[in-house]
């Protein structure tokens, strides 16, 4: 049955998006079959994730030429671009319309002076300028009709102009068209693109009588997904994806989908774009930010080199995170570093304070979220007081953030089996700088909304090799056997900024509950077979497929069986291991019955695939299996 649905749902998005042969390779008959390669998304350049600023968390939708550049001054100017902060971004509030009748989309010059030119307009003197700063420009648009600003904010002075159809700026219908116009012709290198006009346009709202906009049937219902064309959704990012393969060859772009959280893109967002919203917008409020970073601090496994979670850009320097709120602002900066979030500063850059520059310019902590090893950090205590992430470094040292969420000063111990590592061990604070020594575990005392954030040195428990859940970077979840999305509640529920108290409460609403973690199960109890614990793993469902990237290691180990948190009893699983494309080894695993050990010799394999399958299921209960300490090895 899950074959049958992910075999649909590959057919479907082939037809939708008109592809044939390049589909046609990948239309395999059966999803957990070997592929002998790494498969994710190739598209784009991303390694680390990308980082620079844009203007709707400084000014809304009210952005002109003078803001951005003042902006992309600002970072030269400063150590920030050096630190990697390139990205300019422009967000919703650029366009004048769209030109009839060629559909060619027109800039609203008074607020970008440089892009007039008689009888058009062009971006191309902006992003040459932002190219001669040694930086990159990034564009805004909609997979819809409209945009976000057409519907949200009808009385800015920046909404586009002229008929229905000149009005109509988003991408749908003018995929390849405007794709060639913002890359090849205007010399972008980003574009972020929002969903409100897969969303907020149904043909009944009021907004289309009162503005006179052509309405779009919804796929997207952020609080249903049996209502979300997720077939669609994804259909139409993908398009873009191809498009800008074809106007922008060098591969030099960055594609970020901007469809928060919806449509299950937390699933599928890495193998279209280079990052994806995992959530509706952050806000400058703290529970707001609690809310946004939840929604991508469990999906370790989903994000690697070219593929990033995207919880939204960074609010420091307002509200709750302004530089009255710093330990607020740098626990929110320091989050956002160790899940490799991207990090866009949205700020006025030209009255920003020292105290605000120190934290976006904190050379440590940015080091962290660009490390090219590209492992998000994984969550290795949870409560819903105080959480510690560990983050393992391309050169095997640890960084590790202790975040106490909750609203009392906490003393929390850090073991050395949550950096898995063993020995004495030297803790750098990359905030204050001092540094100290422990074993075993030392206490921290840890004030009410502050994250430590330290480097660790000293041996790994696995000297030789890595586990898995300590190199989530090299991972690829090429299915992760949840046939139903369901919606993850493990994301805070806040009081809305913009509803109140109104309706019935935040609901969970993203789905992604049941998909693949690191040293958890897919459903956040910790990792277990036949009474055996596990501190490291991969926790999974039956019905998966796992790519490796091997660096050179020789072996490869795991103990492996069914979850004691299964809710299927019954059913065998079948673990196989393929060392590119060839099976290596193979063991079985049932409720109940002790962990099987693999153990296969890994060498001169670049991609090692880890499938779970279970064929002819008794029931459509989940079926948990554990990877327990699976690891790699010289
Ligand atoms: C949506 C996006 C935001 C921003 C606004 C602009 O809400 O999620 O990030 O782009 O639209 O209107």
């Amino acid at each position: 049955m899950a074959r049958l649905t992910t075999l649909f749902v590959a057919a479907a998005a082939l037809l939708f998006a008109g592809g044939t042969a390049a589909f046609a390779d990948s239309l395999s008959p059966d999803p957990l079959a070997p592929t002998g390669k790494w498969t994710a998304n190739p598209h784009g350049r991303a390694l680390t994730p990308p980082m620079g600023w844009n203007s709707y968390n400084a000014y809304g939708v009210e952005v002109d030429e003078a803001k951005v550049l003042s902006a992309a001054q600002a970072l030269v100017d400063t150590r920030l671009a050096k630190l990697g902060y390139v990205y300019v971004n422009i967000d919703d509030g650029w366009w004048l319309k769209r030109r009839a009748p060629d559909g060619r989309m027109q800039i609203r010059t008074e607020l970008f002076p440089s892009a007039k030119v008689s009888g058009d307009s062009s971006f191309k003197p902006f992003t040459d300028r932002l190219h001669a700063m040694g930086l990159k420009a990034g564009i805004y648009s909609d997979m819809g009709r409209n945009a976000c600003s057409q519907r949200f904010n009808l009385t800015s002075p920046s909404l586009p102009v002229g008929t229905t159809a000149e009005r109509e700026v988003g991408l749908y219908g003018h995929v390849d068209q405007d794709i060639d116009l913002y890359f090849r012709q205007w010399g972008f290198d980003y574009i972020k693109i929002d969903a409100c006009g897969l969303n907020y346009y149904g043909p009944d709202e009021a907004v289309i009588k009162a503005q006179g906009y052509r309405g779009f049937p919804p796929i997207i219902d952020q609080n249903a997904i049996n209502r979300t064309d997720i077939t669609q959704v994804r259909a139409l990012y993908q398009s873009v994806t191809d498009a800008l393969a074809k106007s922008d060859p060098d591969n030099d772009f960055v594609l970020s989908l901007c469809n928060w959280g919806t449509a299950d893109v937390r699933s599928w967002g890495q193998e279209v774009g280079n990052m994806w919203r995992t959530s509706q917008d952050i806000t400058p409020d703290w529970t707001r930010m609690l809310h946004t970073f939840d929604s991508a601090a469990t999906r370790a496994l989903y994000a690697h080199p070219g593929a990033w979670n995207d919880p939204d850009m960074l609010e420091v320097g307002h509200g709750d995170f302004d530089e009255n709120h710093l330990t607020e602002a740098r626990s929110h900066f320091s989050l956002w570093a160790m899940i490799n979030a991207p990090l866009i500063i949205g700020y006025d850059l030209r009255k920003a304070p020292k105290s605000l520059m120190d934290i976006w310019g904190n050379a440590d902590i940015v080091r962290l979220n660009q490390d090219p090893a590209g492992n998000q950090a994984v969550l290795e205590y949870m409560s819903d007081d105080v959480e510690i992430f560990v983050k393992t470094l391309s050169n095997g040292d640890k960084a590790v953030a202790i975040f106490n969420r909750g609203l009392a000063p906490a003393s929390v111990a850090l073991t050395k089996d949550h950096l898995k590592m063993t020995g004495e061990i030297t803790l750098t604070d990359l905030w204050s700088k001092t540094i100290q020594t422990f074993s075993d575990e030392t206490t921290f005392k840890v004030a009410p909304r502050d994250t430590l954030v330290f480097e660790a040195k000293g041996a790994r428990q696995l000297a030789n090799g890595l586990y898995l859940s300590e190199m989530p970077g090299s991972i690829h979840i090429a299915a992760d056997g949840v046939i139903v999305p369901e919606p993850d509640p493990m994301v805070h529920r806040m009081l809305s900024p913009w509803g109140g108290s109104h309706g019935g409460g935040t609901r969970a609403a993203y789905t992604g509950w049941g998909g693949a973690q690191a040293d958890s199960t897919p459903y956040d109890q910790n990792l277990r077979i036949d009474g055996q614990a596990f501190l490291s793993g991969i926790g999974i469902l039956a019905g998966s497929r796992m790519e490796v990237k091997n660096r050179g290691f020789n072996h490869f180990e795991a103990d492996v069986g069914v979850d004691d948190t299964t809710r299927d009893l019954k059913d065998t699983v079948v673990f196989l291991v393929y060392g590119d494309g060839k099976l290596l080894g193979e063991a079985t695993g049932q409720y109940g019955r002790p962990a099987a050990r693999l153990s296969v010799d890994v060498t001169g394999v670049s991609v090692i695939e880890l499938v779970a399958r279970a064929d002819n299921r008794s029931t459509d209960l989940p079926l948990i299996v554990t990877w327990g300490n699976a690891a790699v090895m010289h």
